[in-house]
């Protein structure tokens, strides 16, 4: 029932109750929401942006940088953009740019040559970037394994651990990290993979690890295949990296080209934001080896269904940069240039930090700087010097000790003297 009943407000207007009661029952729909626990990357971001000191310096954010700490836009980039001008305009090329770009994209990833391609033995589709990559893994593995897990290296780039919970797939951890030695956990990283239950999912770095910047060596990934093998696990490989461990694109996918060698079936999730620079423009890809064409029709169509129920489909214009790099004989050698220049830059960076902290006499091993690969250093300073150096010298990192390596001024780190 309506009651005629009118309350006064301060503002002297006038409202029934019925309505009042309404308006309090709207507002008590989201009272219980309470603010997400802040994420660990963007809150450094955040810090550094309310701090007014000029002499501020931001290692935290996950993106390339230039001396002058502007973004990079890449002439390769520059380039097919004015090739493709117009064409993502055009409603009839979406289909075929899309299949085009996955066909590029895995080629990138499992080999020119690889029987996989040649026998389309791949379900893929275009994805949001890695992190898209990953959720539409996430979301197809709850979808056909809901009851399994999934296993992630300690530690690992903490979004991992927040797609997969989203997605609502449990995980679980291995050993990947040694703080002492700052190097590999190797034995213990395979007794984890023995000791999973077999058909168990295990989400590896395949190259630049991050945050460790710590990655197996040829022959520890051998072995690592072998008993993935044995055990019957599926591997999950996300690519975020390709081309930033070591200037070399074919190099980088050298995991991924043993693990199809020795006849997995696996899942890789690509992506363009850091080897392209394409970070703003959200480009990548989810592959799905499968047993033959059959199986990778199906798994497609299911992929296809994910997608189309959140976002319906992918943006194109993203993908025909790629296709026109990836397409151009000339626009591809000179993305493989660039790569290289940004990875030599990055060595740099790590040799000029290590002089400069072993000649402040440090009594720490700087060895490990030189020894990681890949965008960051994971520094091994400790939650308490990283706030210290916050606090005291206005230079911002995630407090795990993660540090971008493209920052000129990382070379003058050590002159702070902590
Ligand atoms: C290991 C790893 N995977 C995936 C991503 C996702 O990157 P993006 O969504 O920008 O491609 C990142 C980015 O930092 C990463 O480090």
């Amino acid at each position: 029932m309506w009651s005629r009943h009118l309350i006064r407000f301060s503002n002297n207007r006038w409202m029934s109750t019925s309505v009042a009661t309404n308006v309090k029952n709207i507002m008590g729909w989201w009272d219980h929401v309470l603010p997400a626990p802040k994420d660990p990357i963007t809150s450094v971001t955040e810090a550094f942006l309310s701090d007014p000191s000029p002499l501020k310096l931001n290692l935290g954010v996950g993106a390339y940088r230039d001396d002058e700490g502007k973004p990079v836009t890449l002439e390769c980039v520059r380039r097919a953009a004015e090739s493709i001008s117009g064409c993502e305009f055009l409603e009839s090329t979406k289909a075929t740019t899309k299949s085009k770009f996955v066909q590029d994209s895995v080629k990138l990833a499992y080999g020119n040559d690889s029987n996989v391609v040649r026998e389309g033995r791949f379900a893929g589709v275009p994805a949001l970037s890695g992190t898209g990559a990953c959720r539409l893994f996430a979301q197809f593995q709850r979808r056909f394994y809901p009851d399994s897990q999934i296993f992630l290296p300690t530690p690992t780039w903490s979004n991992h651990h927040d797609i997969w919970r989203d997605s609502q797939v449990c995980t679980s951890t291995y050993h990947y990290y040694d703080p002492d030695t700052k190097g590999l956990q190797f034995q213990a990283l395979m007794n984890d993979i023995k000791n999973a239950p077999d058909r168990s999912f295990f989400l590896l770095h395949p190259c630049a690890h991050n945050p460790t910047g710590v990655d197996p060596n040829y022959e520890q990934w051998k072995e690592i295949s072998h008993i993935c093998k044995i055990k019957n696990h599926f591997p999950f490989f996300d690519m975020a990296y390709q081309g930033i461990a070591s200037g070399d694109l074919e190099r980088d996918a050298t995991a991924i080209r043993i693990f199809l060698e020795d006849g997995h079936l696996l899942g890789c999730a690509q992506s363009f934001s850091k080897n392209m620079g394409l970070y703003g423009h959200r480009v990548g890809c989810v592959s799905i080896v499968s047993r033959d064409e059959n199986q990778a029709t199906a798994i497609k169509s299911q992929l296809q269904q994910i997608v189309r129920a959140m976002y319906s489909s992918s943006p194109v214009h993203g993908p025909l940069l790629v296709s026109a790099i990836l397409n151009d004989a000339d626009l591809k050698a000179l993305w493989e240039e660039e790569v290289k220049v940004m990875v030599d830059r990055l060595i740099r960076m790590r040799i000029t930090l290590r002089q400069n902290l072993e000649e402040l006499n440090s009594s720490a091993s700087w060895e490990h700087i030189t020894k990681q690969v890949g965008m960051f250093y994971f520094s091994g300073l400790s939650p308490k010097e990283v706030d210290q150096l916050q606090r005291d010298f206005h230079i911002y990192m995630t407090n795990d000790g993660r540090i971008r390596g493209d920052k000129q001024q990382c070379g003058l780190l050590g002159k702070c003297n902590p």
